[in-house]
């Protein structure tokens, strides 16, 4: 068996419903697992929940549950966005499952019994009523503390810590020679820059267990809990090494390896917030253990909402359930990847997105799709006539050239540009050949055959090369023209697929016309 392809999502935290920034991540990470899949690549597409910490503990208290019925009841609901957002997903880790428990107490006694832990006190100021350490940043100038602190105490706590340290010079040095770790190179270099001009402080591990018991126990001193991002990262690793993959053995119960290929990771997609956890201590960790690093990190920026944060309290939220229920699973799906490169922080307005969904999907793909598939039934009975190589041959075969190379680059937005401008080229060249004039002429039956399988055969083409993005309508456009095979299968983007005397199915619109008022 050879290496799979294997991507992973940040894993996200229960403590909520889930919002349009953990859905546009996890639609990332399926277009590029779609897209490596339809291409032959064998791949495996992992998310799931970060369960354990202060902020679960207390959101179950407040609640009046335990956190493990707290975080089942939300887990269902989380479980549920995948369906909902159509993730291929191989896979769903919840950092409470024994599986991963086990990898990470094997993996903190690994690193214990090697030297990389010590115990030690620390002074703090502490507010009891958030119960949570406060630095010098959270204190006002004149000594005070802000109200929402409550009492702030100073406090003297046992805690065990990471020496880190050690590997700063490292982990520069790595990050240098692999410029490829971290994209796009503007977050590189602020990992570079961070690196360059801070001593790495030692990181603290553990929670005492009587300030905190929701964690993973140290195998070594049961006094204490696992930090919640020591235990959170390990999943990448975890599911792996449980599913008995030999290149994380490092971490895994005596007795595997037998299991699919997959650490080391390909791809972590995460968001901009947590490229400290993931370009600093997580290659720390690993090298500290003896793994091998995952190879990359694609980092994405933050949408808001009209120019302002996403915030429940504010109520300034998109709902992707919401979204979805009303405008089709494909449109948020088309939306979120086409508007946002995979970098800078997006603006979702509900005007920009209907003014999309209408201008690129109604009137662009599902008009030109429409139009192609109606006037073959009505000139031709829907049956496709002599294959035409004349206009769209060499065309289709370039677009598919630089679509591919796109998505192996993670240009995810670039492919879709490219795309379109091959749907809005076939919707001019409607246009421009007429096929209602010709089909009023006997004498150009023959031109009007050879645009229309033009026509129905660039959208057979369309269909592989959305698939990845949006495949439930690359599916509704197989089903329509009746051709074997899946769009899901990239050698099916070759030109020609359509052949004479094939009878195509019935013409429906793919995306319904939505009014143009603007929304309130
Ligand atoms: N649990 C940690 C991740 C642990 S990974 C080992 C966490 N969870 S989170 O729920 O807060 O965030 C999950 C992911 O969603 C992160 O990658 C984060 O960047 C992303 N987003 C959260 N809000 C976002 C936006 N408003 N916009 C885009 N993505 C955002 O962090």
């Amino acid at each position: 068996m050879s290496k799979r392809f294997y991507l992973t999502t940040a894993i996200d935290y229960v403590n909520g419903a889930p919002h349009l920034g953990h859905a546009y991540e996890k639609v990332l990470a399926d277009v590029i697992a779609r897209s490596r899949r339809s291409m032959g690549q064998s791949v495996f597409f992992l998310t799931g929940l970060d369960e354990h910490g202060q902020k679960v503990q207390q959101a179950a208290q407040d609640q009046g549950k335990t956190p493990q019925e707290y975080c089942d009841g939300l887990a269902i609901q989380w479980q549920g966005l995948t369906t909902t957002l159509g993730l291929t997903n191989d896979d769903f880790v919840r950092t409470t499952q024994p599986r991963h428990r086990q990898v990470v107490q094997t993996i903190l006694q690994r690193l214990h019994d090697t030297g990389h832990f010590y115990k030690s006190p620390y002074t703090g100021f502490y507010s009891v009523k958030e119960e949570t350490f406060l630095t010098v940043k959270d204190r006002n100038p004149d000594g005070t503390w802000e109200p929402q602190w409550g009492k702030v105490v100073e406090l003297v706590e046992e805690n065990w810590y990471f020496r880190l340290g050690v590997h700063q010079q490292w982990l520069i040095e790595y990050i240098e020679a692999n410029p490829g770790f971290i994209q796009p190179d503007y977050r590189r270099n602020e990992v570079l820059g961070f690196l360059r001009s801070q001593t790495l402080e030692d990181l603290c591990i553990s929670r005492p267990v009587a300030r905190l018991n929701w964690g993973i126990p140290l195998p070594f001193d049961p006094e204490y809990v696992t930090y919640v991002w020591f235990d959170a990262l390990v999943n990448y690793y975890s599911v792996p090494a449980a599913l008995g993959d030999p290149g994380a053995a490092a971490g895994a119960p005596a007795g595997t390896g037998a299991g699919p290929e997959l650490w080391p990771a390909d791809l972590h997609v995460i968001g901009k917030d947590i490229l400290k956890f993931h370009a600093v201590y997580w290659p720390i960790m690993l090298k500290a253990l003896g793994a091998a690093l995952p190879k990359q990190l694609l980092v994405h920026g933050w949408w808001q909402k009209n120019g302002a944060k996403l915030s429940k309290s504010t109520g300034n939220v998109v709902d992707p359930f919401a979204v979805i229920a009303e405008w089709g699973l494909d449109a948020f799906r088309y939306y979120v990847v086409r508007e946002l490169a995979i970098g800078p922080d997006g603006n979702w307005t509900d005007d920009g997105f209907r003014s999309r969904y209408n201008a690129e999907l109604a009137n662009g793909l599902g008009n030109l799709v429409n139009r192609a598939l109606n006037m073959l039934t009505k000139y031709r009975g829907g049956v496709v006539p002599a294959r035409s190589d004349k206009v769209f041959l060499t065309r289709t075969a370039s677009t598919a050239e630089q679509v591919r190379t796109h998505l192996l680059g993670f240009d995810l937005q670039g492919a879709l540009q490219e795309i379109w401008s091959l749907v809005t080229l076939a919707n001019q060249y409607v246009e421009q050949t007429r096929p209602f004039s010709l089909a009023k002429d006997p004498t150009k039956a023959l031109e009007l055959d050879d645009v229309l399988y033009d026509l129905v055969e660039v959208c057979r083409v369309l269909a592989v090369l959305i698939w990845p993005f949006i495949p439930g309508t690359a599916e509704k456009i197989y089903a329509q023209l009746q051709v074997a095979g899946s769009p899901s299968d990239w050698s099916q983007v070759a030109w020609g697929g359509l052949t004479a005397g094939h009878q195509i199915g019935a013409p429906a619109p793919l995306f319904p016309r939505k009014d143009l008022a603007p929304a309130k």
